[in-house]
Order: structure tokens, then C-alpha cells, then sequence
């Protein structure tokens, strides 16, 4: 669904999926606790509102100890609302999965291992960018790597999207997780991945996404409504194909120093002039004319094994690489040249 406004849809939207007495549960942003939205949110019985704590970006632990929270409480739930950022929708989705799915969810982080459909969930976004929405995976740190559960069972059944929610975002945070979409399009419109399908989602969210930070002057609710489908279709575009180098590299920082995915990708986005010229060009520009800052010399005084980590992390991303700079891309992309654009950042 899509509409200003239509966020009051959704207690008819899910009640044909009530199931006896079982409660719907809103995973809610903790940036909400004590916003109006909340008295917004159509609580009926059994139902609870619990707050995702998104202060780092979601982990297996924090994504089984909720479903076990829930589980112990309720035995059976209805369904999940995840109503946030990418982190949020991400942790709703994992918690939908591992409700039906047995055993720890680092189990499944990796391609196709999810094994049962979760229970029903609807995403609703109050940031857009990530396309966390639309993509059929949800991002997760576990403990020994940083990794989506990707899988056809991973996507919402059903999405709300009310570009209402998003007025008001922080401007740092708005670019960020915009500056994500952007970075989506231009790595999935220049990989050797590309086909008909990402193209043509791609090049219509790189449209919007110049509307937004490159044509217009002054941030308004229009801004608002391009950049959630800036965000959807960016998002359909890399379900077809792939990120690339700024998301195999910022996978590294996020591992090791807990960088956030817009963040990191913008500090990475930012020296990657080799491998996308005119999409680093145009980035630089959107960050002078939106007066943003990109945090500079994250690295600095990092040890040799601290770097290897970070290197590790990111040549294990081989779907990104392949996807960025081609089959023979180990020939490429050395350790001693991911050193050196580490060192950069
Ligand atoms: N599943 C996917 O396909 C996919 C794709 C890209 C990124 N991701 C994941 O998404 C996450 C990043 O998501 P994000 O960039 O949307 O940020 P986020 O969800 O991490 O939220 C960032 C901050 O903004 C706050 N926030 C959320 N909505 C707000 C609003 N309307 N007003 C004010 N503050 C608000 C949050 O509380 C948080 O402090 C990462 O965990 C990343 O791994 C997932
Ligand atoms: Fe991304």
C-alpha cells in the first residue's frame, strides 16, 4: 500500500490475519517511545508494542532473544508489524522467521537455509532508503559474521508505505539511508550483474533520487514521497542483481568498528572513484549542496590485524565482487589494495 495517511489502514489490514486470541505484535523504533504514532497503532487484546532497541544495527543474539521473550509469553503470536528504519523492518522480519524456523537464527544466515515460511508480517518504513522493504533478506550480525538470512521467505507479505512517517527524519540521517538508494542504484546500474529488471527499477530510483538531492532546493513533503520509491525500487533493482564495492567495504567497517550501513556506505562511496566516477562525482556534489558532513580518517591508528579483519570480512562478500568488477575480480581486488583503501577512509 502505498499513500499519505494510509498507516490508519492498518488495523483492517491485518485483521483478516488474526488467528483465534494470538497476539499481533508491533516491533516498533524506540525512537517512537512516546511519539503520537504510537497512540496511532491499532493495539486490540492479547496485542503488545515492543521497542526495538536499534542504537547498533540488529544482531542473531538480540533477534532470538525476542522470539524467545515472545514465545515464553504468548506460545503462538498472529503475525509481526515492523515499524522503523532498515533495522527495525530487518529485526521483524528475522523474528517472523525464526518464530517457525527451529534454532538459533545464525543458523540461517546465508543463502536459501531458511527452511519453513515465517509467520505472517508487514513492514512499514520511517526512513527511506535501505529498501529493506521490498528485499529478501534481512541484515544481521552474528558471531562470526555480519550477513542476511536470504531466502524466499524472508520478504513482508504485506508493506505499508506512508511517506508521512518520514517528515521530520534527523537531515544527517535522512541522507544517509537516502545516500543507501543511491548507492544501491549506481552499484547494481554499472555491475556485470545487470539485466532488463534491475535496469529498469534502477534508473527509475536514480531519477528520484536526483530529484531529491540534486534538483530540489528546500527539503518538503514531495521529497518525502520520491524518496520512499526512490527506496522500493532501488530495492527492486538489487533483488535482481547485486550491490558492490561500497557495500563490500563498509561490511568491513561495520564488522569491526559497528559503522552503520548509510554511514559507512557514504564513507566508503566517497573514495571509490576508480571503480564509479560519475556516481562519486554526483555523490560529492549531493553531500556539498545538502550540507552534509562525511565523517573522515575512521581508520586511523587501526592495527595490521584489525585491518586484516576488516579486509577479511569484505573479500568474503564474493557475490558483491563478482557483481562490481567481474568473474576474474581475485585477480583484481588484491589484499594489498583493500589495505590501501581502508587506510584512506
Ligand atoms: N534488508 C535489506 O535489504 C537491507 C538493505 C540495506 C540496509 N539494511 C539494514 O538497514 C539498517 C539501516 O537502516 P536505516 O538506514 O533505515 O536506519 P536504522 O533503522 O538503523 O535507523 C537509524 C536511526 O534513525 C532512527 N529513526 C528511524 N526512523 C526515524 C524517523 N522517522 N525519525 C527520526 N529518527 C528515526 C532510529 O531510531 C535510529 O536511531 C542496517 O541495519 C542495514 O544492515 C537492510
Ligand atoms: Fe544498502
Amino acid at each position: 500500500m502505498y499513500g499519505r495517511g494510509c498507516f490508519d489502514q492498518l488495523d483492517e489490514i491485518i485483521s483478516p490475519h488474526r488467528v483465534g486470541n494470538q497476539p499481533m505484535i508491533f516491533l516498533v523504533d524506540h525512537f517512537f517511545k512516546n511519539k503520537s504514532l504510537i497512540d496511532r497503532v491499532p493495539v486490540r487484546g492479547l496485542d503488545k508494542i515492543v521497542f526495538a532497541d536499534v542504537t547498533h544495527e540488529p544482531k542473531t543474539s538480540q533477534v532470538d532473544a525476542i522470539t524467545k521473550e515472545l514465545k515464553d509469553e504468548f506460545g503462538l503470536i498472529s503475525g509481526i508489524v515492523g515499524i522503523g528504519g532498515g533495522s527495525t523492518m530487518d529485526l521483524a522480519k528475522a523474528i517472523s522467521l525464526i518464530m517457525t524456523n527451529p534454532g538459533p537464527s545464525s543458523d540461517y544466515q546465508g543463502w536459501d537455509l531458511v527452511k519453513f515460511p515465517g509467520i505472517y508480517k508487514v513492514g512499514i518504513p520511517t526512513l527511506s532508503g535501505t529498501g529493506a522493504e521490498v528485499s529478501r533478506t534481512c541484515v544481521l550480525t552474528g558471531p562470526t559474521k555480519k550477513l542476511g538470512m536470504n531466502s524466499d521467505f524472508t520478504p513482508f507479505d504485506q508493506i505499508i508505505l506512508d511517506p508521512e512517517l518520514t517528515a521530520n527524519a534527523p537531515v544527517n540521517q535522512r541522507f544517509y539511508t537516502g545516500m543507501d538508494c543511491y548507492i544501491h542504484c549506481i552499484e547494481s546500474l554499472t555491475g556485470t550483474y545487470l539485466n532488463e529488471f534491475s535496469k529498469s527499477y534502477g534508473e527509475k530510483a536514480l531519477q528520484l533520487c536526483r530529484k531529491v538531492f540534486v534538483e530540489k532546493n528546500k527539503w518538503d513533503s514531495e521529497c518525502d514521497d520520491l524518496l520512499m520509491m526512490a527506496s522500493y525500487a532501488g530495492g527492486m533493482s538489487i533483488a535482481y542483481s547485486q550491490v558492490g564495492v561500497a557495500h563490500a567495504v563498509s561490511y568491513g567497517l561495520s564488522y569491526l568498528l559497528g559503522t552503520k550501513h548509510g554511514i559507512g556506505n557514504c564513507i566508503v562511496f566517497d573514495k571509490l572513484e576508480e571503480f564509479y566516477p560519475e556516481g562519486v562525482a554526483e555523490f560529492k556534489y549531493m553531500v556539498e549542496k545538502n550540507n552534509i558532513e562525511i565523517p573522515q580518517h575512521i581508520t586511523k591508528g587501526l592495527t595490521d590485524q584489525q585491518f586484516d579483519t576488516m579486509i577479511n570480512v569484505s573479500l568474503g562478500m564474493k557475490p558483491l565482487w563478482e557483481n562490481a568488477v567481474g568473474k576474474d575480480w581475485e585477480k583484481k581486488i588484491t589484499r594489498e589494495k583493500l589495505r590501501a583503501l581502508y587506510e584512506r577512509l
